[in-house]
């Protein structure tokens, strides 16, 4: 047997081993009111939801997943609110360990041809850092590689600033981002590499670094993000243990986290939920170090985006209430800007992006990135759920590019926006 076929056999038991624990869990897309729907969230993993105006039902609908042994007890839940449900598929096992395949082939065909990282794959939080500083050391007029804090489980966050003029100019606008707050959502650090590429590396758009300082901060929870990559595909949440309830159910949902209407509602205070709100607002390291990159230059950042997947979708504040804040209408007419440019590029089979006020779109939410941010004073603030295809948050690997590419050209057009707004 040659090498290569013993490695992609060890490869696969390996793989087996590893998301046994979704043997058998099928995904259901359920109907509901925006109060229905957020209550299963407190209760249920729910993949995401698809907004009203998209669905044949005509109302919300999330995607859910059902293990085995609660699957009777849910359905017969849904039945007796009235819940409209099918099935979308009978096996996430299989489908994580066909994602697991393909990453693994599309890394090693990457490091084939001597790149140190490719836009087909996943990489995991070192190789991601090692890029980072790498650019750092190419790219020293532009790029400074900031190592920002610790995660609770002592990984080094790393964020960049990019600048032409070393952070100095005060009067330049200042665009904010960050990706992986959301463990599973693999597609957002990507997207986040392929801004500082398109911004240091291939520069096509020199009036956006002439004109604006950015940051990025491409793994903002790698503890969680390195055990969805080890451990379970499925994880959300950060992995702190400093909450009652953590030897049972540790992490907390870092999108929940922000002081902002923290614990008011519309989260959750169970530590074993996927949306658990944590035991105080920024109870989090990895979310401190989100709010303290924020406070440091929100003088001057006019936008802020928080990458998530997904679901196609600009979801401006206030999630905690569904008003619209004071700049309610710029607001949309900037996400539409960035939408419109994303969906010229997307693939056909694409939803095409819906912008709007988050708990109208979806449903109530406390405690977010998008809504602090814009409280303290940044006027566009933005959760951007990228497109997830019929794959959610387990889109193949081979979608990257498309992804990162017509997301660009979203950026672009808000970064364009920003300028010609001042
Ligand atoms: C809704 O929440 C925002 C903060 O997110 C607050 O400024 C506003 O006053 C609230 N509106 C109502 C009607 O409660």
């Amino acid at each position: 047997m040659s090498r290569l076929v013993i490695g992609l056999l060890l490869c696969a038991a390996v793989v087996y081993g590893k998301h046994e624990q979704y043997e058998g869990h099928q995904l259901y897309r359920v109907a509901g009111s925006s109060q229905e729907i957020a209550l299963l969230e407190a209760s249920l993993d729910i993949l995401s939801a698809s907004p009203a105006a998209r669905t044949a039902s005509g109302k919300l609908e999330a995607l859910v997943r059902l293990s085995p042994e609660e699957k009777h007890a849910w359905l017969a839940y849904f039945d007796s609110k009235n819940m409209p449900y099918t099935k979308v598929a009978d096996n996430l096992a299989e489908i994580i360990r066909d994602e697991e395949s393909q990453n693994i082939e599309a890394m090693s065909a990457a490091k084939r041809s001597g790149r140190s990282i490719s836009w087909d794959a996943y990489y995991g939080h070192d190789e991601i850092n090692a890029h980072l500083d790498e650019l750092g050391e190419k790219y020293p007029d532009v790029v400074t590689v900031i190592n920002a804090g610790l995660s609770y489980e002592g990984r080094q966050i790393k964020y960049v600033r990019i600048s032409t003029t070393r952070f100095e100019n005060l009067r330049k606008p200042v665009i904010v981002i960050d990706a992986a707050v959301h463990a599973r959502e693999w597609v957002t650090p990507p997207v986040a590499l392929y801004i500082i590429n398109q911004l240091v590396v291939d520069v096509v758009n020199k009036r956006l670094t002439d004109g604006i300082d950015w940051i990025i901060i491409p793994v903002a929870n790698p503890d969680g993000y390195e055990y969805s990559r080890t451990e379970n595909r499925m994880w959300r949440k950060t992995r702190s243990r400093s909450h009652v309830g953590a030897d049972e159910c540790p992490g907390v949902d870092g999108n929940r986290n922000f002081d902002h209407y923290w614990g008011t509602s519309a989260a959750s205070s169970n530590p074993c939920s996927i949306i658990y709100e944590g035991p105080s607002a920024f109870s989090e390291p990895e979310i401190r170090l989100i709010r303290d990159v924020v406070l440091r230059h929100v003088e001057r950042t006019q936008l802020y985006i928080s990458l998530h997947s997904f679901g196609n979708m600009f979801l401006y504040a206030w999630g905690n209430n569904g008003t619209l804040p004071s700049n309610g209408l710029v607001l949309h007419l900037a996400g539409i800007r960035m939408a419109t440019a994303i969906d010229k590029l997307a693939l056909d089979k694409a939803d095409r992006y819906i912008v709007g006020n988050a708990a109208n779109v979806l449903y109530y939410t406390t405690g977010t990135s998008r809504d602090w941010t814009r409280a303290v004073g940044i006027p566009y603030t933005y959760t951007l759920e990228l497109p997830g295809y019929e794959y959610g948050f387990l889109v193949p690997p081979s979608y990257t590019r498309q992804i990162v590419t017509e997301t660009w050209a979203g950026i672009e057009a808000g970064a364009e926006y920003i300028l010609s707004s001042l």
